[in-house]
């Protein structure tokens, strides 16, 4: 196989002078039937002329018979070396769109790489060799097909089905914008009353998972607990890889880990600070029965209400780094509980689910208004990435961030004009010292205020966010296992060039 310029190259190139006519050069090309002339002055590259610049020239009505090929070549363009791995004429090519590079060795043009040659040695390579340049990170990369929702990071909106998430929260139930997901439309009275009527009698655990909890919780933090005790759900109600089953009984199970979710977090949670778990209540909302379970008390209509808006604003965003763990996870056709643990273990980190409490932690420590500017500036200035800014799609403000501002507002208290402040002085700053980035607040600072006014404990900021996005996860994961295709991309191989011999001891 090929691996150097060298070996791919046509040679010895066409070649013909800078004052050379149009027709004349054309002949060539058609004589030797390639795409491009190499344009030399003596035997240095000048230029390249290809079919593409013959076009142009006919298109403005140039005189072939007279006009030089100077007045239409592309000057002095990228040269490869002969002895360059094959794959830089590669990137060359794919990057700036060319189809031919002169080939240059001490000066004189020896050769010529057209995509042509490349396409001869592309098909005895991997596949991936032969894709196109991906991003670090997959930013902007399409990796699926989905009907569940979309982020407009430019617009800073967001949806849900076709329906703005930002309207659906100040408008309506989290079990309708549950109902909506599950099922593609809103529901009726009826439809909603009987949706509710079902998720409620499914907020119970089996005994198998409960008596396993007061150890898991002593163990680990609550979103730790949520991850081991999915595993036994799963585990303890039977649940078969999603290749086996039929998506009724997939979207079942879906329904029944949703609405056990919650039992499951309070119960951890309050397992941990030595309470007895309480028992959920079929009277009551998902969000107040979330409230009512985990601390024991029946909320406020208002901080139900507000908790609720935040779950529905992040039951789901797009192909967030979770919500794609848990596709792929589906793909390969494991179970529901896989797919969810993998999900939540990919929520677990700072720069994903992890930053609200972060963000509170970081008010904490700037204290008062006037620290806030020095306080960031310096961390700034240190590498610190700031809490609660920024965001991989988002490059104007988060609307869940500004939803959510207003939902402290009206819950009041003193911490929301302080994190108003700090708001305020952190945009200012990353806009100085992170000049074109475009950072602005994302979801994560206001949820830890809104969380911490109803009373929430720190710890279980995540979890509370997961308690919510676990409701997408089984959406992302019902429409996987309805139309699976493995997810199985390819690496560029980037490590010394193998085979070498391995060393004899
Ligand atoms: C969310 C996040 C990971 C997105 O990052 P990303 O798309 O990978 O962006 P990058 O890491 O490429 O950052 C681009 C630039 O902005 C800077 N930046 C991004 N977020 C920043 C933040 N919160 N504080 C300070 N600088 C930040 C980076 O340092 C980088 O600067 P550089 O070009 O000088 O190296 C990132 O903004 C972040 O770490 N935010 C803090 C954690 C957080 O709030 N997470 C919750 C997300 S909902």
């Amino acid at each position: 196989m090929p691996t150097r310029v060298r070996d791919l190259m046509s040679s010895p190139p066409v070649t013909c002078d800078a004052d050379a006519s149009l027709a004349a050069a054309a002949q060539q090309m058609n004589e030797a039937a390639i795409g491009s002339v190499i344009v030399t002055d003596r035997t240095k590259v000048a230029g390249i002329l290809t079919e593409r610049d013959l076009l142009r020239a006919g298109a403005a009505g140039a005189q072939p018979a007279v006009e030089p090929v100077h007045l239409w070549m592309t000057a002095n363009p990228d040269a490869l070396g002969p002895d360059e791995d094959a794959s830089a004429a590669w990137a060359s090519l794919s990057h700036h769109h060319y189809r031919h590079l002169p080939v240059v060795e001490d000066g004189a043009v020896v050769g010529v790489v057209s995509m042509r040659d490349l396409f001869g040695v592309a098909l005895l390579r991997p596949a991936a060799e032969s894709a196109a340049e991906v991003p670090r990170g997959l930013e902007g990369v399409v990796v699926a097909e989905t009907a569940i929702g979309d982020v407009r990071g430019l617009e800073g909106f967001y949806h849900y089905r076709q329906y703005s998430a930002v309207e659906l929260a100040a408008t309506r139930t989290l079990e309708d914008v549950w109902y909506l997901l599950f099922n593609g439309s809103l529901p009726d009275r009826p439809q909603a009353a009987e949706f509710i009527e079902m998720l409620t009698s499914r907020r119970s655990i089996p005994e198998g998972l409960t008596s396993l909890l007061p150890a898991l919780s002593a163990r680990g933090r609550p979103l730790d607990v949520l991850r081991s005790a999915v595993s036994v759900l799963g585990a303890e109600l039977g649940w078969e890889p999603t290749h086996d089953i039929d998506q009724a009984t997939l979207r079942d199970q879906a329904l029944g880990l949703c609405a056990a979710v919650p039992t499951i977090l309070a119960a951890a949670h309050r397992l941990r600070v030595g309470l007895e778990p309480v028992s959920p209540r079929p009277d009551l909302t998902h969000a107040a029965n979330y409230l009512w379970m985990l601390l024991g008390t029946e909320p406020a209509p208002e901080q139900a209400r507000a908790i609720e808006q935040y779950l529905m604003l992040t039951i789901d965003h797009g192909f967030n780094s979770s919500t794609f763990t848990a596709r792929v996870i589906t793909s390969t056709g494991a179970d529901l509980a896989a797919a969810v643990c993998g999900a939540i273990g990919a929520l677990s980190g700072p720069l994903h689910g992890g930053a609200p409490s972060r963000a509170l932690d970081m008010l904490d420590a700037i204290g008062t208004p006037e620290r806030a500017e020095p306080w960031l500036r310096e961390a700034v200035a240190r590498g610190d990435r700031i809490m609660g800014f920024g965001h991989r799609v988002y490059k104007t403000e988060d609307p869940r961030s500004r939803f959510l501002a207003g939902v402290a507002e009206s819950l009041g208290g003193s911490m929301v004009c302080f994190a108003t402040e700090v708001e305020r002085s952190a945009v200012a700053v990353l806009g100085d010292l992170k000049a074109g980035r475009r950072l602005y607040t994302n979801v994560e600072f206001y949820a830890g205020v809104v969380m911490e006014t109803c009373g929430i404990p720190r710890e279980m900021f995540t979890p509370t966010f997961a308690a919510g996005r676990t409701i997408g996860w089984a959406t992302h994961i019902l429409e996987q296992a309805a139309d699976n295709r493995l997810i199985r991309p390819t690496a560029r191989y980037v490590g010394p060039p193998p085979p070498e011999a391995v060393p004899s001891l």
